[in-house]
């Protein structure tokens, strides 16, 4: 959809009396706008009013993806480097941008149902399997686990140790909480990505995916943490507490 004539660039900007816009400006051309700002005139894009906001809203999480995929990839190397408190803090960027990921998943939810259909229209048998972010993200998982198991080997200690007694160690007991929370808020996404299909194409045995994947699906798919190790320690304690106390 076009957008009235006084917001289209390029456009005059007294400050720098030139015209911003042509991606010609250092800025520009640093961020590659001219490229960046282009990308929205496919049919997806131009359907409907709705179709723009859809196709940003998409790129901006693909944009968000790779940022964090290139953050874990640097995460990665700290923790194989044991520059542990340099990873931790690199995971805590990366949780960053996972919530921001959230969080903008809620511009999609305003879209209606009824607008999207048509939207969905143009997408033809696209799946969300095919999100490069989303196969990069699932990747990084092992790379990044096989660092932290190599580093707690490294130091003598099991996941087990580590977190029987934290103080043992308690900069690796951060790194491994930091994990902890980078694959919670994955999930999170992946949760919220659920209740947005819910919300706008609605979940059901007879709903299927323009790639002909049952809706269901998502269900079980969105609890497939990154690192299952870290989940599976709290169940073997609470198993440990129970036994020991005889009762649950
Ligand atoms: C209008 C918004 C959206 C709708 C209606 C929607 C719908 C769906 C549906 C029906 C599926 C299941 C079948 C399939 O794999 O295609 C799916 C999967 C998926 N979608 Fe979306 N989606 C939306 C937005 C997004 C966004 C913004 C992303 C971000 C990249 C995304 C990423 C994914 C991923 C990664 C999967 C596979 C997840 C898995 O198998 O666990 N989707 N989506």
């Amino acid at each position: 959809m076009p957008m009235r004539p006084e917001m289209q660039l390029p456009m005059f900007n007294k400050v720098l009396n030139d015209h911003v816009g042509h991606g010609k400006l250092d800025y520009e051309r640093t961020i590659r706008t001219g490229e960046l700002l282009g990308l929205h005139d496919h049919e997806t894009a131009t359907i409907s009013h709705d179709g723009t906001v859809f196709v940003i809203a998409h790129q901006c999480q693909e944009l968000k993806l790779k940022l964090a995929t290139h953050e874990l990839s640097y995460s990665a190397d700290l923790v194989e480097a044991g520059q542990v408190g340099q990873a931790i803090a690199s995971l805590d960027r990366v949780r960053v941008v996972f919530e921001c990921l959230i969080q903008e998943l809620d511009i999609l939810e305003t879209l209606s149902p009824r607008n999207y259909q048509t939207v969905r229209k143009t997408l033809g048998k696209g799946s969300g399997q095919e999100s490069p972010g989303y196969n990069q993200i699932m990747a990084a998982g092992p790379v990044l686990w096989k660092a932290l198991s190599d580093l707690l080997a490294a130091r003598n200690t099991t996941l087990s140790a580590l977190y029987h007694d934290p103080d043992a160690d308690s900069h690796l007991y951060l790194l491994t909480e930091a994990y902890t929370t980078v694959d919670g808020l994955w999930q999170k996404w992946l949760f919220h990505h659920f209740m947005l299909v819910k919300r706008i194409i609605g979940i059901s045995h007879d709903t299927n995916s323009l790639a002909e994947n049952k809706t269901t699906m998502l269900a079980s798919s969105m609890m497939r943490p990154l690192f299952p190790e870290l989940w599976s320690i709290r169940v073997a304690m609470t198993h440990e507490w129970v036994e020991a106390r005889g009762h649950h």
